[in-house]
């Protein structure tokens, strides 16, 4: 496989001393979608400004398509798209000329059907001549897309793209990541959104605090950290867990009222072992009142790898 980014000891120290990316180590291949997953304050946008060029790193080295950031900087740069994370565009600007601008920017000659095909691609076509700021939240956007996308970036970051908008532009935001991919775009995206890394990521990162903890196939990844939690309201309280279901992973929570079941691997195993629970509580003759279920958030599955000292 082919390296198209390699952060090796990446550090940054903001001004007043908090680390925010700490000793960071880092390939991305070509072609490849790789989520970089992590709570707020984690370091994911100091991660891409250091390679977009505004953050500079206290420490360590980047290269990018083979080049050196630090001394070849502008070789890399018109090869890198950004779609940041904030809303901070030029709100007065008509959509097709700030976009059409984001092209120049970067040195390409204007090219009018290829602007056009960004814009078909991401239904801005109808709204060119608008003002931004006339937009709606999904459509500004998908402007910040377009404009990112304007000089044919090779290398694609898009942070946090679905934080905050609508069901509906989730899925239109995953299609539009499924097209760079099929078109060879390597992708990186930053996501709190568990369920985000895993239906488009091949590969994902987990940083909390500055530090890459670990980095897998997305696949392996899941399975190892995923966990289903359900609790388990019972008809009348329980004095001590029944032997018929004893082989499940099950607490009795004080009061006896409440079974808690923590189990799966992320891989849907959690959800049918509750199920072949619940046929077995209904065998042993022992009546519920309510089931609730739910995926373990991010930041359990951080407590658990911190306490579980995988961490290293
Ligand atoms: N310009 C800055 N000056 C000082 N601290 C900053 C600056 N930008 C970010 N930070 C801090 O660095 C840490 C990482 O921030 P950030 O990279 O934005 O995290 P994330 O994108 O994962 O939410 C946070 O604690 C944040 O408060
Ligand atoms: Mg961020």
């Amino acid at each position: 496989m082919e390296p198209i980014l390699e952060l090796s000891g990446l550090s940054k120290v903001y001004p007043g001393g908090l680390t925010a990316l700490d000793n960071v180590d880092l390939t991305i291949n070509k072609g490849e979608v790789f989520a970089l997953l992590g709570p707020n304050g984690a370091g994911k946008t100091t991660l891409i400004g250091a390679v977009c060029g505004l953050v500079r790193p206290t420490s360590g080295s980047i290269r990018a398509f083979g080049h050196d950031l630090a001394s070849d900087w502008r070789r890399a740069r018109n090869r890198i798209g950004l779609v940041p994370q904030e809303l901070s565009t030029d709100m007065f600007e008509p959509v097709h000329r700030a976009v059409s601008y984001s092209r120049g920017l970067f040195g390409l000659a204007p090219d009018r059907d290829r602007i056009e095909e960004i814009l078909r691609s991401l239904s801005l076509w109808d709204k060119r001549d608008e003002r931004i700021m006339a937009l709606s939240g999904g459509m500004k956007r998908r402007v910040l897309i377009a404009k990112a996308l304007a000089h044919e970036p090779d290398l694609l970051f898009l942070d946090e793209p679905t934080a905050g908008v609508d069901v509906e532009l989730r899925k239109g935001m995953w299609a539009i990541v499924d097209t760079m991919r099929e078109r060879g775009v390597t992708i990186i995206l930053t996501t709190h959104y568990i369920e985000e890394a895993e239906l488009m990521a091949d590969r994902v990162g987990i940083i909390n605090r500055g530090k890459l903890l670990m980095v897998d196939q997305k696949d392996a990844m899941m399975a190892r950290l995923g966990r289903t939690e359900a609790h388990i309201t019972l008809a009348r309280p329980l004095s001590a867990l029944p032997s018929e279901i004893a082989r499940f992973p099950v607490e009795l929570e004080p009061g006896g009222e409440v079974l808690c079941y923590r189990g799966g691997d992320g891989t849907g195993k959690g959800k049918a072992e509750v199920a072949a629970l619940t046929k077995a509580l209904i065998a042993a003759d022992i009546d519920y009142v309510g089931i609730d279920t739910r995926e373990s958030s991010l930041e359990e599955i951080f407590v658990s790898l911190l306490g579980e000292g995988k961490a290293a």
